[in-house]
């Protein structure tokens, strides 16, 4: 069955945007010569200043620059704003749909989204942010966090955005990184029937960053409910935009000046701040949007992403605004009250395109057919996924239940640090198996390559690279430009390295094998495990800790932890209550560990290193199979933890 395909049916190709055909001449002209196509390809987005330099871009880790369009210049709202005012200023730009169901909604047209686009960057400017600034956006799914980033996108300020799911000490680290002195909150956010203290949250990453760094605290007042207020910094959103004029000339940016820095988690303990520049990243976005959602201009949309997310910058606001997408925004989750209201929103507004995640999918999943009983879901064109590989059970299960077994579904990889999708079928052009990437996109050249750097030929499993850039890639980590090169350009020279593994088959479709580095997938969440590690040890009772991913029938993976504690300490089931509480409000309830192991020891070698490979075969159950231990410190360790392995489970 993991092998089926599902053929371009008949009723797909007819409204397909391109072909086969298309497909395979429009990408071997994408990369036999990248200029041309791109410099084709760029005219999609408005320029202030048209360039004259495509592609200026080399890979070699001693000479690394990535460089696209490099003389143009833009102001990127003009292409997701100002065009769609002049042309179809009545169109929905956002259906906002509340957490509680029946609720007061929003529609902002595109002249509504750019007028308060424009009072608020009048508002941010009267404030003192300046281009370049760096502006932390903690706000919850509402669409003040599209007029946010926009605003800050229209001043030329770089905006920053902190999931609402992470810690005060998370955010603390966020804004002391990228030395922001601006941050825009609401009072609170809803999520499934509960209020979530954002404010609040600020308030105490602010008694944890440099007391002088931040200077105003933009409070959106979004829930009925009192917030404490710091009068000498606090500023009322509402009363702020209502003062401003609602014209406000885009400051023009240089193509390769930054337009955000969006933090991700690495096989180091701290987080890094990916940077994204204006030009490339917004003519990619818009050029996947299109063709990989079939989007003409005439369906609604729906990215159920958290903007907190790359998935949310690129695919709910920046690609489908550029294209002048009717974009759904929803604050809930897809199953409160109950499982059937995702279903039921499809219904409501008709949405024509869902953009979800396989951990969405498989929690809805667990209810049969209640999330779908009493739904018509006949809007549904097009299905789609992002953020971890998808199981083909489920797969099937959205396939039948949310497609009617007719809409393609489009397993979409990609990361943080490529700005858009990478491999990805395409409606009408690829034929489908569940659980596959399928081909690369425009302008994308992977590669698989093996250990020892060796370019792998036809069917082959292997380190998954990119051989050349496209335009939406990250330009470096903000501050730390040697971590940038050391992380994706120093293990295969030549080369962008993905740290994904992947399988080519015999049609030369890609299947991702999961993370090679120390980074798991939770919920299609990235957590390193360093990072977690790096939370647990930070407690007074903990000595040492080593996290590792197990499988996971919801959240794809779960988070094991074995956690040595300090001489004196008891183990008890108060103390595994008190990390879990502990790694939550370090990091966030994303980090939740699924399971502490007590480990009177760790499995390390000579030289002191931890033995994961050890410590993951114990988590699975794998014990047969657990190679060579002869070079551990003390082999005995093993057993014990088996043991305590076996208590637990
Ligand atoms: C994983 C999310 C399999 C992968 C857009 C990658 C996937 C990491 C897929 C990036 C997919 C993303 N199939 N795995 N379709 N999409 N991944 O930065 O391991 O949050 O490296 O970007 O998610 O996660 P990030």
């Amino acid at each position: 069955m993991s092998n089926a395909i599902y053929p371009v049916s008949d009723e797909v190709r007819e409204s397909a945007l391109l072909t086969p055909s298309q497909y395979d001449e429009m990408y071997q002209a994408s990369v036999n010569d990248p200029e041309a196509f791109w410099a084709e390809q760029g005219k999609r987005i408005v320029w202030s200043k048209p360039f004259t330099q495509v592609k200026d871009v080399s890979f070699q880790k001693d000479d690394l620059h990535i460089r696209w369009f490099a003389d143009g210049e833009l102001n990127v709202t003009e292409s997701c704003l100002d065009r769609h005012v002049a042309a179809t200023p009545d169109k929905v730009a956002i259906y906002w749909e509340p957490d509680t169901e029946g609720g007061e909604t929003r529609t902002l047209t595109y002249k509504d989204l750019s007028e308060s686009v424009n009072k608020f960057a009048n508002g941010l400017k009267s404030l003192g942010v300046k281009k370049g600034d760096v502006v932390t956006v903690y706000l919850p799914m509402v669409p003040e966090m599209t007029i946010t980033m926009l605003a800050c996108a229209r001043i030329g300020a770089v905006h920053s955005v902190v999931f609402g799911g992470f810690s005060p000490e998370a955010i603390a680290g966020r804004i002391e990184d990228g030395s922001s002195e601006f941050v825009v909150t609401s009072n609170f956010g809803w999520r499934a029937g509960k209020t979530v203290p954002l404010k609040a949250n600020v308030d105490r990453a602010l008694e944890l960053t440099p007391a002088d760094l931040v200077k105003k605290v933009i409070v959106l007042n979004h829930v009925d409910q009192e917030s404490a207020v710091n009068a000498d910094r606090d500023v009322d959103f509402h009363e702020l935009v209502n003062a401003q004029s609602s014209e406000c000339a885009p400051t023009i940016v240089n193509a390769e000046d930054p337009l955000f820095i969006l933090y991700t988690s690495g096989s180091t303990g701290k987080p890094k701040g990916v940077v994204h520049t204006a030009g490339g990243y917004l003519v990619y976005t818009s050029l996947s949007h299109k063709y990989v959602f079939n989007y003409t201009g005439e369906e609604t949309y729906w990215c159920m992403a958290d903007i907190g997310w790359i998935t949310g910058h690129s695919y709910a606001v920046y690609g489908p605004l550029t294209n002048g997408a009717t974009c759904v925004m929803f604050e809930g989750v897809p199953n409160y009250p109950d499982s059937g209201r995702m279903a039921r929103l499809i219904d409501k507004y008709e949405i024509n395109i869902v953009y979800t995640a396989p951990t969405a999918i498989r929690a809805l999943m667990a209810h049969g057919d209640k999330p779908v009983e009493g739904a018509s879901l006949k809007s549904v064109k097009i299905l789609a996924t992002a953020g971890e590989p998808i199981n083909p059970e489920a797969w099937r299960w959205f396939y039948e239940k949310f497609g009617d077994s007719k809409c393609p579904i489009m397993d979409t990889w990609w990361q943080t640090e490529t700005g858009g999708m990478m491999l990805t079928p395409m409606p009408g052009v690829t034929d489908l198996k569940p659980g596959s990437a399928t081909k690369p996109f425009f302008g994308v050249k992977p590669a698989l390559l093996d250990n020892d750097g060796k370019e792998l030929e036809g069917e082959a499993s292997g380190n998954l690279v990119i051989c050349d850039s496209w335009p939406a890639q990250s330009r470096t980590i903000f501050g730390d430009h040697e971590r940038f090169k050391e992380t994706y350009f120093s293990s295969f020279e030549g080369y962008y390295f993905s740290s994904d593994g992947a399988r080519r088959d015999a049609d030369g479709d890609y299947w991702i094998t999961g993370r090679v580095d120390d980074v798991l997938n939770v919920s299609g969440h990235r957590m390193g495990t360093a990072e977690i590690e790096s939370a647990l040890v930070a407690h007074d009772s903990v000595a040492e800790a080593a996290v590792v991913g197990v499988p996971h029938d919801i959240k794809g993976q779960g988070i094991y932890v074995y956690v040595t504690l300090n001489e004196g300490v008891q183990s008890s089931d108060e103390m595994r209550t008190e990390l879990v509480k502990w790694v939550r409000s370090e990091i966030g309830p994303i980090a939740t560990p699924d399971m502490i192991q007590w480990a009177p020891a760790l499995p390390k070698t000579r030289s002191g290193k931890i033995m994961r490979r050890i410590l993951r075969k114990i988590a699975t159950d794998e014990y047969e199979n657990l190679g060579d231990t002869s070079t551990l410190m003390d082999p005995g360790v093993v057993d014990e933890l088996i043991k305590g392995h076996n208590d637990l489970t």
